[in-house]
């Protein structure tokens, strides 16, 4: 089957997670991805959290797969040379490094369009080109705290809280995989390639749309009816952390069920959707409240919210997350079991679906990986393993030209 990102050269010159997020996406659906590192060292990430060693760290091999790995120094004349030369035959080159990094190495958007204006220059930064903090150096937990999500997140009397999923991270790659995607398809069109740049900061919160829909609101009416805080607690003039509530119109809270007392993960998250009220009733033996007007409508349940939450508590106290969430499916209530690492990792749905895989690698053996999150009719990815540290250096130095003597020449001077 031909893949829909064949013949697409893209230089990646990305490491941590952001940006080799987004670049292997693009390399399961085809794309010809070649990992530019450093000789010697490579992505800090082959070495970070190792669990075996001498082998690449789960860090590099999950957000890796399906590349090559070229070992060139770009500090060095002779590694300028070869990336020019590869930039002049690529389609794509992506890069988040620190700001001004990659002008510092010579290759700033000016001299890389030089080369070939063809060429799609997409760049992650931690924040956006012209912002006050345009010159930081950012991690996923900065960008969570510099784009809203930590200060919605958590409960209202902690402090702000990092989420565990990796909304500056490979959230922002996704956002730039979206970007180049949409600069290619421009590119067909004008013959142009064109600067496709996304910072941490932007794609925290445009996740945390809907936080600010809610500060607007809030200095509308000065409350929010769906926040734990209403109607009893105070709203300063700032959205604040929600708890485990519902971010939309629909009341939601994760509601312990059997065995919660020595499991820290038998939980369901329940969600009260306004039509389903009557189902929900029938659900939990609860009949009787259909008609009664203190619980008939959102408005009259939502003072008494968590009373609801503490009988449907008491309702789940006999069964376990799962029987749990058995019975409330033929019942149509939205709802689900808060599923532990170790449970989807096993979860025989998620590997039938390939979104849990099993890849084999040359030093580790197989370990684990989340697959493509997005499902084709027409393709189905494939993931492979990560490179070794320069893995494919001959093979794309051959490529560009250069004979085994002058590999082995650049191998002596250590530009490779
Ligand atoms: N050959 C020679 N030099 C190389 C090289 C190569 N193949 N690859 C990288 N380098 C150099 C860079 O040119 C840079 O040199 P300089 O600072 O002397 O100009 C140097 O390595 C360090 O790069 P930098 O990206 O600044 O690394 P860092 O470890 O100090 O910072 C980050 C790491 C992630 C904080 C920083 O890259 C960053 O803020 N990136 C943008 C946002 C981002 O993506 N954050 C991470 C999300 S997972």
């Amino acid at each position: 089957m031909t893949k829909p990102l064949e013949g697409i050269k893209i230089i990646d010159f990305t490491h941590v997670q952001a940006g080799p997020a987004c670049t292997q996406l693009l390399a399961w659906f085809g794309a010809d991805v070649i990992k530019v590192e450093r000789p010697g060292s490579g992505d800090v990430t082959r070495n970070q959290l190792r669990d075996i060693p001498d082998a690449d760290a789960l860090y590099f091999t999950m957000l890796n797969s399906n590349k090559k790995s070229l070992t060139l120094d770009t500090k060095k004349p002779e590694g300028k040379e070869i990336l020019e030369k590869l930039v002049r035959e690529s389609d794509v080159l992506v890069e988040n490094f620190g700001p001004g990094a990659l002008d510092r190495m010579g290759f700033s958007w000016e001299r890389l369009n030089e080369l070939n204006p063809k060429m799609i220059v997409a760049s992650v930064k931690g924040f956006s080109d012209g912002h006050h903090y345009d010159d930081l150096k950012v991690y996923e937990n900065v960008a969570q705290c510099a784009g809203g999500a930590a200060s919605t997140t958590g409960f209202w009397d902690g402090p702000p809280t990092i989420s565990a999923a990796a909304l500056g991270d490979s959230n922002t790659g996704m956002h730039l995989a979206i970007g180049i995607l949409t600069a290619l398809i421009g590119r067909d069109k004008t013959g142009k390639g064109q600067k496709v740049a996304v910072s941490m900061q932007d794609s925290v919160l445009n996740l945390c749309r809907v936080k600010l829909r809610d500060q607007q609101r809030l200095e509308r009416v000065g409350y929010l009816e769906e926040y734990p805080q209403y109607p009893h607690g105070e709203f300063s003039d700032v959205v604040p952390r929600g708890g485990n509530a519902g971010g939309g119109g629909q009341p939601g809270w994760v509601l312990k069920c059997k065995g919660w007392e020595t499991d820290p993960n038998a939980y369901i998250y329940f969600t009260i959707q306004g039509h389903a009220w009557e189902p929900i009733c029938r659900a939990i033996g609860k009949p009787e409240w259909i008609d009664d007007p203190a619980y008939k409508t959102a408005e009259a349940r939502q003072p008494h919210i968590f009373d609801i939450f503490g009988t449907i508590e008491t309702w789940l106290a006999d069964k376990t997350k799962f029987e749990a969430v058995d019975i409330l499916r033929k019942f149509d209530i939205p709802c689900a079991p808060v599923l532990t690492m170790k449970e989807l990792a096993n979860d025989p749905s998620l590997r039938a679906s390939g979104t849990i895989v099993e890849v084999p690698h040359k030093k580790r053996g197989t370990y684990l990986t989340v697959g493509s999150p997005i499902k084709f009719s027409d393709l189905k990815p494939e993931v492979t393993a990560s490179p070794l540290l320069g893995e494919h250096t001959d093979e794309v130095l051959a490529s560009l030209g250069y004979s085994q003597q002058e590999i082995f020449n650049l191998r002596e001077v250590k530009a490779v």
